[in-house]
């Protein structure tokens, strides 16, 4: 007798990026995109948590049997502090915006810092080492920078923030091992120059300009605004000063390229990805 073959019922992995607001998020339109790209089988979703319901969301997509979420504001160091096990990288940033659910529970990653050091460095084609930076916020956008950036040794980070004890504190994390980082505030920077500018405060949300010089940005400087799908001040100041301007939509692309990474163990193409993103805004 031959025993008939029953196939097992076959879903495709879901996931999913979870925040408030999250009706603007683009992260399904690329992931969907790297998915189609490598033949993987998945579903990603956007799903609205309600701002004092997190982990009750977290709990239902494990229940669910989704395989891990993308995290986004406001929730990241929520799902920092929910993770059992966190990856350096996490740890270094003190927010997650990568969730790992396995027969492990709940792990933590971080990919943002990752995202925008390899579009400055493959996509933008500039390399880090030996060059100044200037890094400008002390949120947790700018904190989830500051270790990878580290890594790739530059000759060294400025800090610039308008509440400077918040910069002070965030360059005494790293200083112990890297004597290059310091912390200024605006009015320090006069009469200095950098050859990457990374704007990391939240001032293009609100059209605000930033109070800072135009003569920081070095000769062929790279300026950086972590914000994607506008024009901000601080990239009209930087391209009126003779900087090549670059806005965060690598780095949305590239980290959400590492968390496919992560779920999938698959490094999906990028360039292709972030083309279509800018064609359809
Ligand atoms: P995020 O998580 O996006 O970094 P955040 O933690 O609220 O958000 O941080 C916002 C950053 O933008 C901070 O560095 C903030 O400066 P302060 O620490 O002095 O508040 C900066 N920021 C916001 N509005 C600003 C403004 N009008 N001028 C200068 N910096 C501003």
């Amino acid at each position: 007798m031959v025993d008939k073959v029953v196939k097992p019922f076959s879903v495709a992995d879901r996931y999913a990026v979870v925040g408030n607001p999250i009706a603007h998020s683009k992260s399904p339109l690329i992931h969907e995109a790297f998915a189609k790209q490598t033949g993987q089988e998945i579903s990603y979703e956007r799903i609205l948590a309600p701002v004092d319901g997190f982990e009750a969301t977290v709990r239902e997509l494990i229940m669910q049997g989704y395989k891990g979420i993308n995290v986004t504001v406001p929730f990241k160091l929520e799902a920092f502090q929910l993770a059992n096990t966190l990856s350096a990288r996490a740890q270094d940033a003190g927010a997650v915006n990568t969730l790992i659910f396995n027969d492990a529970g709940i792990t933590g990653d971080n990919t943002d810092g990752a995202g925008i050091v390899r579009d400055i460095e493959q996509n933008l084609n500039i390399a880090i080492a030996g060059k100044r930076i200037l890094l400008i916020g002390a949120g947790g956008a700018a904190e989830g920078v500051i270790a990878p950036i580290l890594a790739h040794q530059p000759q060294a980070l400025v800090v610039a923030n308008r509440t400077i004890e918040k910069a002070q504190r965030m360059v005494s994390k790293h200083l112990i091992n890297h004597r290059q980082i310091s912390a200024s505030t605006f009015e320090g920077l006069q009469n200095q120059t950098f050859d990457i500018v990374i704007n990391a405060t939240s001032t293009g949300l609100s059209d605000t300009a930033l109070p800072i010089p135009s003569s920081i940005f070095a000769k062929g400087c790279l300026a950086y605004d972590m914000m994607y799908g506008r024009e901000t001040p601080f990239m009209q100041q930087a391209r009126a000063s003779g900087a090549q301007v670059a806005d965060g939509l690598g780095m949305l692309v590239e980290q959400a390229a590492e968390a496919f990474y992560i779920w999938r163990g698959v490094r999906p193409e990028t360039r292709s990805v972030m083309q279509q993103i800018r064609d359809l805004s």
